[in-house]
């Protein structure tokens, strides 16, 4: 910490308190945040809030989300209640598998390749049996290996493809250790095999696909046409009709595509933060899930059939509620706690219903008032805070505010507006 603040700050006294005030004050939990990583200086605080209201499959959840951004939480809780009172959110899981390969070049006759991978096949599975009997006690473990021919793509270029199921785990690091384990083995056949010719078989590398297509959730929402709107400025049919077609346009342009998929991730990584998954990996399968067709696309659906509006989500999600920082992360519990400590196919349930969620909320709006009347209004205070408005201030400039969705530049008059007058009001008294 003085290294850094000696060599990288302008006012290393200033640095060094401030990292030290978000120092936590039980040791023994600083040490742990210290521990998760490497080069630990600080620890970085996000908001954790909660959504209410969540109808899952006729279960009722409080949904933990850490986010930085204004107004995502207020969208996904507005979402929930429209939904209770229409049969809530109906999620299922389709499959959970995992993946990973080994990935490898080999020069010679194919054949003798695929030969050598079907006389060992068992072999490569029971070479991992001591890392996988936990896993296997849990009716998890390895599902199926599979040889893949990729020469036509890259020259000499194959892939030893593995399944597995992880249970209620992410698995990364159980998979990866199993892969190398495996990768051993398939090295140590080949040069026994190869032994005499000049065949060459190299390993390039051992690792788990963050693409998980068969490790899959679908969540959805339903209510006849007639029961979608609970304002006067549109009719249930106009506003479904403009909805679905919003959902079409991010089918067809990339460009709205990216930013429609960017609100369901807004409700995704904020649940996976909370719940101490990987949201980089989930962002990582979802955006390739996206472009599955070879052109990036809405993760949502919408249909409007016999009189009913039909929304939906079917992504993957490659979550855990046991290992990584479950146990280790004290808010991570706490939200797993919130959840009703969920096993991780219900948290794909959870998951994905708040990312149908946000992007219902968001489209809601976009497709009605717009955006930024709901925005704004939750980001007034972000506002206030950087001007360094008081809280006296605060709440006069938020009462003033409370029935319109000022801009930036309103805020600020109003601001410089109330300073002046209770500076000039101090003075003449
Ligand atoms: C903002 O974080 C997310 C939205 O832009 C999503 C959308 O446009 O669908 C509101």
């Amino acid at each position: 910490m003085e290294w850094l603040a000696k060599v990288h700050l302008n006012n290393p006294e200033k640095g060094i308190q401030l990292m030290n005030s978000y120092m936590h004050d039980d040791i023994n939990i600083q040490k742990r945040h210290d521990e998760f990583i490497e080069n630990t200086v600080a620890n970085y605080f996000l908001p954790l809030g909660v959504a209410p209201n969540f109808l899952i499959n006729e279960e009722l959840y409080t949904i933990p989300m850490a986010i930085e951004e204004s107004s995502v939480v207020a969208a996904a809780s507005k979402s929930a209640k429209f939904w209770i009172s229409r049969g809530g959110f109906k999620s299922h899981v389709i499959s959970s598998k995992k993946i990973g390969h080994i990935h490898f070049t080999f020069d010679g006759d194919q054949k003798e390749i695929f030969d050598l991978f079907t006389t060992i096949k068992n072999d490569l599975i029971s070479a991992t049996s001591v890392l996988t009997k936990n896993m296997r006690n849990r009716g998890g473990g390895i599902l199926d290996v599979d040889l893949i021919d990729k020469t036509n793509e890259l020259i000499h270029y194959y892939q030893l493809e593995v399944k597995f199921e992880t249970c209620d785990s992410m698995g990364a690091n159980f998979i990866n250790s199993c892969l190398e384990e495996m990768s051993k083995y398939f090295l140590e056949s080949a040069e026994n095999q190869f032994d005499n010719s000049n065949t060459k078989l190299d390993v390039i590398m051992s690792i788990l696909s963050n693409y998980t297509p068969e490790c899959l959730v679908h969540c959805e929402v339903a209510c006849p046409v007639s029961e979608l709107i609970d304002g006067p400025d549109f009719s249930s049919e106009e506003f479904a009709n403009k909805f679905k077609l919003a959902v079409d346009i991010a089918k067809i342009e990339p460009y709205r595509a990216t930013t429609h998929n960017k609100g369901i991730m807004n409700g995704i990584d904020a649940v996976i933060l909370a719940t101490g998954n990987d949201f980089r990996a989930v962002e990582a399968a979802c955006h390739t899930h996206a472009s599955r067709d070879g052109q990036y696309k809405s993760l949502t659906h919408c249909d409007i059939k016999d009189g009913i509006f039909k929304f939906w989500i079917e992504i993957p999600l490659s979550l855990g509620t046991v290992g990584g920082l479950t146990k280790l992360h004290p808010m991570v519990q706490l939200s797993l706690d919130i959840l009703g400590s969920p096993d991780a196919h219900q948290l794909m349930k959870i998951v994905a219903a708040s990312g149908l969620a946000q992007n219902f909320a968001a489209l809601r709006a976009l497709t009605t008032s717009g955006i930024q009347k709901g925005h704004m209004k939750m980001h007034l205070l972000n506002i206030l805070n950087q001007l360094g408005a008081s809280d006296v201030e605060k709440e006069i400039l938020q009462r003033i505010f409370s029935k319109s969705a000022p801009h930036h530049a309103e805020v600020v008059n109003a601001f410089n507006d109330l300073r002046s007058s209770s500076k000039s009001k101090i003075e003449s008294e």
